[in-house]
């Protein structure tokens, strides 16, 4: 059984999961997704990464967008047309893990030396600018992989406030063993006489990974470029972005009407809020409660967009249904698929009674694009949403335009436009929380009774990691209702009660993920509190299984 057969967990936020359902049913109709065509315009200065499968690609194109420069990753197939229309200012070119005296190595396209603009090649990236622009890489007689220390051989730009001597991440079997014509060697290590290499023209090399946070400078080299070779102004800021997409939503949406779903996650508020400013009254955004949420989420959600942002938002308390649909399913996937569907079946009917409408909001962003755009089947996201919620369709006469605002941002620029336009810092900051909610994190059947204690337990778990000041640290921390039970003795009473297991991770992204050291105190008084405060549960257990092999959800 494959991966993907035993259903891919859904590597994301809550956001995509809601506004992927919708897509997934779209195209269940037989209609194609519609992306607006980006409009010709100048935009922010940008910076074009070429991915060779690097696994740092992502990496690079977040390093520049924290100095304050847009860039956009594309894959090393791609035309010039596919890019004109941005403002470009430099090219970096990433590692990968070819040699590139292999057989279908993949190639710098030829615009990138033509157009006279600044480049950056990293690791294997370098190797080919050395080897298509006439000079020589052989394999090294050692492999140079882990911490090295770089020492610069004469100035550049790109050593600006840097010392001689630069610790580095290097990771390379092969070594440039004659440069191109006009280029010189910018600093040597130990094991590379050119570990950077350089011409006239702004056209560099780079051995190490200035990327990685193995390579403490690496940032600084990253803005040397940008700033001193590319000549960028550093453009990229979420004002400015806040500014020109408002600008660009209102020309999208003229005098049409816009419907949004809310799920209460950082991207879809941030998304509706942009979109709200831009046309106000045209958006009207449908909550559903699934009654899988947190205790007070409803309300939360309810308070910050209606009472303090003012929009138009029809909200629906569908409890009854999900828990009907849900009514003896054990298996998890089985749950998914089944929140997945009801969700769609409640949102249409919502969406009918708006009248017309011409949009919809989604929130999806550039690693969902991304992992879209590298997917062997080209749809990745909701290729492997599809696998475990396999949701109907959405009625035909539903032909909506996509308006994506945060499709170039990554989940940190996401919050800085979520903080710009003044949306609460607690519904930005705050942990990612599954769309098929507290249902896959109760063990078996779901119940009313068994949501009120997973609840409750929850409550205890979100205040003291909140009073311990350790939320934003952590990736997410939560209960979870076990379907196991276990003898205790409370007063003079046997009890024979609910076990809860804490899940609490830290993680830079959700494909790997790391059980949290808490303090033992802070252990103990969330396991008191949740075994006093909460009747039928009188055991608390703490997972230390680290992913993988573990998954952070239970189910
Ligand atoms: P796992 O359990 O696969 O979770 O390690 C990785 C991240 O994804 C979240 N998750 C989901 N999110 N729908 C979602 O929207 C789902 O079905 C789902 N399953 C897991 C999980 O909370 C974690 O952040």
């Amino acid at each position: 059984m494959t991966e993907r057969d035993r259903g891919h967990r859904v590597p994301t936020s809550d956001d995509l999961e809601v506004s992927t359902y919708l897509e997934i049913a779209r195209e269940r109709e037989g209609e194609q997704a519609v992306f607006e065509e980006e409009q010709a315009v100048a935009g922010p200065e940008t910076i074009i990464v070429i991915d060779f499968g690097s696994q740092y690609s992502m990496l690079i194109a977040r390093r520049i967008r924290e100095c304050s420069v847009y860039c956009e990753i594309v894959p090393h197939t791609s035309s010039w047309k596919d890019i004109a229309h941005l403002n470009v200012k430099g090219f970096v070119l990433s590692g990968g893990p070819a040699s590139v005296y292999a057989e279908n190595a993949p190639l710098a396209p030829s615009f990138i030396f033509e157009r006279g603009l600044p480049v950056l090649g990293i690791c294997y990236g370098m190797q080919l600018l050395a080897h298509q622009l006439g000079g020589r890489v052989s394999p090294g007689e050692k492999h140079e992989y882990g911490h090295t220390v770089i020492h610069q051989a004469e100035p550049s730009e790109l050593f600006a406030d840097l010392p001689p001597a630069i610790p580095v991440w290097m990771s390379h079997g092969d070594n440039i063993t004659q440069m191109p014509s006009g280029f010189r060697s910018l600093a040597y290590s130990d094991n590379s006489p050119v570990a950077v290499m350089g011409n006239d023209h702004g056209v560099l090399g780079l051995q190490f990974h200035p990327e990685v946070v193995h390579t403490p400078q690496g940032k600084q080299i990253i803005r040397n470029f940008l700033y001193g070779i590319c000549g960028c102004r550093g453009d990229w800021t979420p004002s400015n972005f806040v500014a020109d997409n408002i600008e660009r939503i209102r020309e999208q949406v003229g005098d049409g009407h816009v419907i949004c779903a809310l799920s209460g996650g950082v991207d879809s508020a941030v998304a509706a809020t942009l979109v709200h400013r831009a046309v106000g009254d045209q958006l009207t955004c449908i909550f559903v409660n699934n009654g899988l949420l947190r205790r007070e989420e409803p309300e939360r959600v309810l308070d910050t967009f209606r009472r303090h942002l003012n929009m138009n938002l029809v909200y629906v308390d569908a409890t009854d249904r999900f828990l009907r649909t849900l009514l003896d399913i054990v298996d998890p996937e089985t749950k998914r698929h089944r929140v997945g569907e009801e969700f769609i079946h409640v949102f249409e009917e919502e969406a009918d009674k708006v009248g017309r409408v011409d949009f919809m909001v989604q929130g999806t962003t550039y690693p969902d694009v991304i992992e879209s755009a590298s997917s062997p089947t080209g749809d990745g996201a909701a290729a492997k949403i599809k696998t475990h919620h396999n949701v109907g369709g959405l009625p035909s006469h539903m032909t909506l335009k996509l308006i994506e605002p945060l499709r170039h941002l990554f989940k940190d620029e996401v919050r800085q436009v979520g903080l710009a336009v003044d949306l609460p810092e607690e519904m930005i900051f705050r942990q990612p929380f599954p769309g098929p909610g507290l249902s896959i994190r109760i063990i078996g059947e779901v119940t009313p009774e068994k949501l009120n204690t997973l609840r409750s337990c929850d409550w205890i778990v979100m205040d003291e990691i909140k009073k311990a000041k350790l939320y934003r640290e952590l990736w997410q921390a939560f209960a979870v209702l076990t379907d196991s039970r276990s003898v205790g003795v409370m007063g003079d009473f046997r009890t024979y009660g609910h076990v809860v297991a804490l899940r609490v991770v830290t993680a830079e992204d959700a494909m790997t993920a790391d059980w949290a050291r808490l303090p033992y105190d802070l252990l103990a008084r969330i396991a008191n509190r949740i075994v006093n405060e909460v009747p039928t549960v009188n055991r608390v257990v703490y997972d230390i299984t680290s992913k993988p092999p573990g998954t952070i959800e239970w189910e």
